[in-house]
Order: C-alpha cells, then structure tokens, then sequence
C-alpha cells in the first residue's frame, strides 16, 4: 500500500517538526497538520516565516519550501481526518493533575478524544499511528475505541514514537538514530507497517528502521527516556560529591565516558533536567510497575526524579546561602529560562522551579531569554499555583536586553546553556553590578578563570 495522505493531529513541538520533515522528504505525500489551537494554526500559517510557533534550528527552511506545496496546517480536523490514509495522533499527554494516578500516570483524555473523532469521521480503512509518548497499552485502548465506534471501517494501529530533541529537532528528524514502529505480527499488520517504512525509507536507511511489536515499542520509548534522564541524575548526584571532596565534576565525567560502555554523552552536570519527556515518562514507568506490583522497580526509577528535585532545589538553597543567609529583596538575575539551548519550549524548565523558590525568599528576579516571552514566563509561575498572580507580576521582570536586566543585581544565575552567554562582556556586566557580584553558573558553560579575575565570586556545579 502507498500512502498519498498523511494527517497528523496536533501542531505541537512533535508534530509540527515532525510532519514538515516528511512533507519536505516526500514531496508526493500530502500532509495536513492539525490542531484545535486556532492561534497556533494561524502562526504556522504566518507569511512572515520567523514567525511559526516553534523555534527550532533549521525549521523555517524546511517550512518554506514545503508549506503550501504539500504541507498544509489546518484547524478542519475532520476534513483531514477523512481524506488521509494514515493519520499520526501527536497530541499531548501531561502527567495527570486529578482523580487516579494524579501526579503519576498520563493524561489520555486528548488521546481518547483523538480516536473517538477518528471513529465517527472515518468512511474509509485508516492506519493509526501513535506519536506521542504513551504509557504502555495504550494502542490496546485506541484500538478498542475505534473497534467499537466506528462506522464497520478497518482500523491498523501503529506505534511510532519520536525520538528527536528539542533544540536539534531537524537535525534529528533528517538524521535519525533509529526509526521504531510497531505493529501487528498478522496480514493487515504488516501491510501498515511497511506503508510507514515506506514513508520513512524516503529519506532513513532501511537498516535504520526497526519493527517490533507494539508494546515493545512503547515500552522502548519510555526506557528510552527513563535511561538518558537516569544518566543526568546520576552525573547531578556525582556533582554533589564532587564539590565536597574537591573533585571536578567535568575531569569526572570525561574520565568515565571514554569507557566505550558508558560513553561520553548525556554526562552533563546541570541544574537538572526539565523538557515535557523526562519526569512524565518516568513517573509514568513508575506507574506502570506499582499497577503490575513491581515496588523494587518502580522505586529504582523515582529515585531518578526525587535527585532531579534535590538538584533543582539546592542550586536555588546555595543561592541564598551563599548570599549571606538573604536573597529578600535582592535583585537576582535568570540567564535563561528555557530547559535547554535553541528551544523556545520551557516546560518543566528548572529555572520555574528555582524561581519559585527563591520568590519564597522574597527575591526580586529579572529574567532573560533569548527565545521565551514574558507572557510564557509569567504564565509559568502561574502555573504552579504557589502565590497570587500578582505576586508573581511584583517579584519577576523581564528583560529584553541582558545587560539591563544585570544592571544593579546581587547575583547571575546560568539556568540554560545559550551560547551567547558565553560572549557577553563581562567585565562590563560586573562594572554595573552590585559588589561583591555572584555568578551561580548552572551549566558549567562560562569561563570561571575569566570570571574570577574580573573580580566576580563565581560557582558552577560540581567544582
Ligand atoms: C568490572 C568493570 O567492568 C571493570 O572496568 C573494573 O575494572 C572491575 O569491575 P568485572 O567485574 O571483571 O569488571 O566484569 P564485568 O564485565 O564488568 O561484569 C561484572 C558483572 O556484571 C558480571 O557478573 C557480569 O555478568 C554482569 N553484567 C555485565 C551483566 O549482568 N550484564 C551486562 O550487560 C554486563
Ligand atoms: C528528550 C530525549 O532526548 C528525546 O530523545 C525524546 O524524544 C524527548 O525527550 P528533550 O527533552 O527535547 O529530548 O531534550 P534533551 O536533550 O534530552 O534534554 C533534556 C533535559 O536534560 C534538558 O533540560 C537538558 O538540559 C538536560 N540535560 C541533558 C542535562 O542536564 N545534561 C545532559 O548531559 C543532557
Ligand atoms: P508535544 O510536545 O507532544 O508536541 P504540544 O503541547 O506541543 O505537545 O502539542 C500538542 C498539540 O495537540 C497542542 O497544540 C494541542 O492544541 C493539540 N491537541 C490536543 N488535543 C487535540 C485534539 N483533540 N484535536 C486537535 N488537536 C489537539
């Protein structure tokens, strides 16, 4: 089978990227991304490129040359529900904030809703493939759905999880490790199957592409995941021991990763880890292996989330310390607020976190980022729910200009690891600042040496 139609439901930070990539790499395929967020269609639409709603390195190339030719975004769900063939749920699925399993297992709602739509609007058979990270079985539940309320229309269920990173989306999406999909072992499964190895051998080796069943493939997302973030809180946790016995946490890390069994990436001592994947995938496999009555594996894997925590909150807890006891009333300032470089995507972000904390310490914060909006900023701490939105308005500014938002403050604290940090001038930024001037670097990315003979206290972690 030979798929001429492709719809994706959901113009997020999956499938917006996600979708122009095949639709740049397959110029036959016509693919529809959907969304009920009109605002968000609007700006995937926008005539003026830089203006699309995610910020990834090489997006906008790939936008203008595939956009309108055969990609298109649009709010018409069910218009493109009927006239593809192959229709990728890429919804998202927060960690769930009420009833059963709040604060551990996945949202499906928008899932849930996703297929009951399917159902009603299909006239045709349709291959479904799943895109957002999903606990495990929740094709089973798909499936289920679109078996028993749809209009007599066969239904394949694929899992296809994604892989890229936010920040390297493209690069990844062009140049992927590996694709995985998961299907049915019988006739119609593997005729699905290869329609979506067909889609992808466009552009990826076929030794590239592996096929599992499907909840291998779930499964192995989750692990995926649950591994890169245990490798973070592992070096994070080293980090603390390092800065007691006078190790350094890098010389750490470079020492270990030449083993080619552990290997030298995902070894960056941080702040912690933030992004949408990590703590809900985690406390989703936490939540799997307590259902089945797994206790030892479920708490092998939190522990991974209570170091993210630990870190994140002793970053913000050696703010105050070291600021004489006091942060209340002094200016401190957030370079960064994204959860990593070349991401404008701050969920999950530590800076929310050690912001909150230090505004419980009555800190004035002053935020930049060279990619997050105020708005986004401000709606981040709302989020929380800690204090009044007020509250958060009288102890958060935010700066366009850097060097403003600097001018008069305590302390610097590195919360994303921008480049351009790097080259600021920095003797002019300590020139402006309150004496004796702190910089809390929570990348290690600044040159401390440089730092220091500036005449700034300067801390990074793990040193
Ligand atoms: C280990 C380190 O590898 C080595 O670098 C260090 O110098 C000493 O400790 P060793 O204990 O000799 O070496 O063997 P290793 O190959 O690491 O295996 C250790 C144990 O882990 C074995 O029981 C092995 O069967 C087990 N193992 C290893 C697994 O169960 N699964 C694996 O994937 C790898
Ligand atoms: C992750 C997975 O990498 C990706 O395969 C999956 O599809 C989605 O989840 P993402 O969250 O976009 O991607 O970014 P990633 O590069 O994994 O970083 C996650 C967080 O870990 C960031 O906050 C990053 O700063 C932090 N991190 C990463 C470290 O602190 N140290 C490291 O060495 C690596
Ligand atoms: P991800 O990082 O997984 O891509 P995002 O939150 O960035 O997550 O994107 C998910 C998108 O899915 C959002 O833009 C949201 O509006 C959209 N969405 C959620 N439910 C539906 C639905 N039933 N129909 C269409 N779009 C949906």
């Amino acid at each position: 089978m030979v798929v001429k139609n492709i719809c994706c439901i959901g113009a997020g930070y999956v499938g917006g990227p996600t979708m122009a990539v095949i639709a740049y790499k397959c110029p036959d395929i016509k693919v529809t991304v959907v969304d009920v967020n009109e605002s968000r269609i609007k700006a995937w639409n926008d005539e003026d490129i830089s203006n699309i709603p995610i910020y990834e390195p090489g997006l906008e190339d790939i936008v203008a040359e595939a956009r309108g030719r055969n990609l298109f975004f649009s709010t018409n769900v069910e218009k493109a529900i009927d006239e593809a063939e192959m229709i990728f749920i890429s919804v998202n699925t927060p960690t769930k904030t009420y009833g059963l399993g709040k604060g551990k297992a996945a949202d499906l709602k928008y899932i849930e809703l996703c297929a009951r739509q399917i159902a009603s609007v299909a006239k045709t058979d349709k291959i479904v493939v799943e895109k957002s990270t999903l606990p495990v079985r929740t094709a089973e539940a798909i499936k289920s759905i679109l078996d028993n309320t749809g209009n007599g229309v066969k239904f394949q269920i694929l899992s296809n999880p994604e892989f890229l990173a936010e920040g390297t989306a493209v690069k990844d999406l062009l140049n992927p490790d590996r694709v995985l999909i998961g299907g049915e072992n019988d006739e119609d499964g593997i005729i699905a199957i290869n329609a979506l190895v067909d889609v992808y051998a466009n552009w990826v080796d076929k030794e590239k592409i592996l096929t599992t069943n499907v909840w291998s493939s779930e499964l192995s997302k989750l692990t995926a995941n649950a591994f890169l973030a245990q490798r973070v809180s592992s070096i994070n946790a080293m980090s603390e021991l390092c800065e007691k016995t006078g190790a350094d946490v890098n010389e750490v890390a470079k020492a270990i990763g030449m083993d080619s069994r552990i290997g030298s990436k995902f070894l960056k001592a941080s702040v912690g880890f933030g992004g949408s994947c990590f703590q809900k995938d985690i406390l989703n496999l936490v939540y799997i292996a307590k259902s089945y009555g797994l206790n030892e594996v479920a708490d092998y894997w939190e522990q991974v989330i209570i170091m993210n925590d630990h870190q994140k909150r002793r970053f913000a807890s050696n703010i105050v310390k070291t600021l004489y006891n006091t942060v209340s009333g002094k200016k401190i300032v957030f370079l960064g607020w994204a959860f990593k470089k070349d991401t404008n995507d701050t969920r999950e972000s530590a800076a929310i976190y050690i912001a909150d904390d230090l505004l419980n310490e009555q800190a004035n914060i002053a935020v930049y980022d060279p990619k997050v909006s105020e708005y986004k900023i401000l709606s981040d701490l709302d989020y929380l729910g800690t204090r009044s939105e007020t509250e958060n308005r009288r102890g958060v500014e935010v700066y366009i200009d850097p060097y403003e938002a600097c001018k008069d403050a305590y302390a610097i604290a590195v919360l994303t690891e921008w480049d351009e940090f790097k080259n600021y001038d920095w003797e002019k930024i300590y020139k402006d600042m309150r004496k004796p001037a702190f910089v809390f670097d929570g990348r290690n990315i600044l040159d401390g040496e440089m730092l220091k003979s500036i005449g700034f206290v300067f801390q990074s972690i793990g040193k």
